[in-house]
């Protein structure tokens, strides 16, 4: 899109995104805590998640094509109490573990981003045990309809400012698409941010 835009994506999203994300760092102990085993974390960013993961959890993989904040990211990963695997790949491709790898699948708003959120969440299930888990915080679509028409009408602007971030994908949908089975979905506002990108899904699916 243009050298400023590719500025942008590469020096000055990065920090803002680790910002932004840091004022989420409440939800993520209640999403995490039941992962355990050998996790497979979708659309890791800057690593926010390495402290909110529960004692289980033995190893974590990672699958995210941005390489953000290096210096900052390593620093994090080596706090952790658990072995890093971290892949600079897109989750929507095909990846590069074993059938049935993991005890559990971890995504957090990151469905928003990935061009195609149901194959990612495919290729999660093929990676993922019999009977896994995938746990995941998103934001997304309102279930009011008025705030669901902006979100449509915003969406085009916070494509570009976000990277490719949508405000308005059904993350339910998307969940169920892909083959899981919802056991959980909580559905609530954000404090502190605007309905357009604060209305949020917490869950739990397991694979079928
Ligand atoms: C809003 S950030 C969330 C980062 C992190 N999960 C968190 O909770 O702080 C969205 C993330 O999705 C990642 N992403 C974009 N396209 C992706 C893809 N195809 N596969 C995996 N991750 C992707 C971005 O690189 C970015 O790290």
């Amino acid at each position: 899109m243009g050298r400023i835009y590719d500025f942008y994506e590469r020096r000055i999203f990065p920090r803002v995104l680790d910002r932004t994300m840091r004022a989420l760092n409440d939800l993520r102990t209640p999403t995490l805590a039941s992962a355990h085993g050998d996790v497979l974390e979708l659309g890791f960013g800057t690593g926010l998640n390495l402290r909110h993961y529960p004692a289980g959890v033995t190893r974590l993989s990672t699958a995210d094509p941005m390489d953000a904040l290096p210096e900052t990211v390593e620093k994090r990963i080596a706090a952790a109490p658990f072995p890093v695997d971290v892949h600079h790949l897109p989750a929507d491709g095909r990846l590069p573990f074993a059938p049935a790898a993991f005890d559990c699948v971890t995504v957090t708003w990151t469905l928003c981003t990935i061009p195609d959120p149901v194959a990612a969440l495919v290729e999660a299930a093929r990676v993922l045990k019999p009977g896994g888990s995938l746990l995941f915080i998103e934001h997304g679509r309102s279930q009011d309809p008025s705030i669901a028409r902006w979100q449509d009408r915003w969406n085009p602007i916070q494509r570009v400012i976000g990277c490719g971030c949508n405000v308005n994908r059904q993350i339910d949908e998307i969940v169920r698409r892909a083959g899981f089975n919802l056991t959980r979905l909580d559905r609530f506002l954000a404090p502190g941010l605007p309905r357009l990108v604060g209305e949020m899904y917490r869950g739990v699916a397991l694979r079928s």
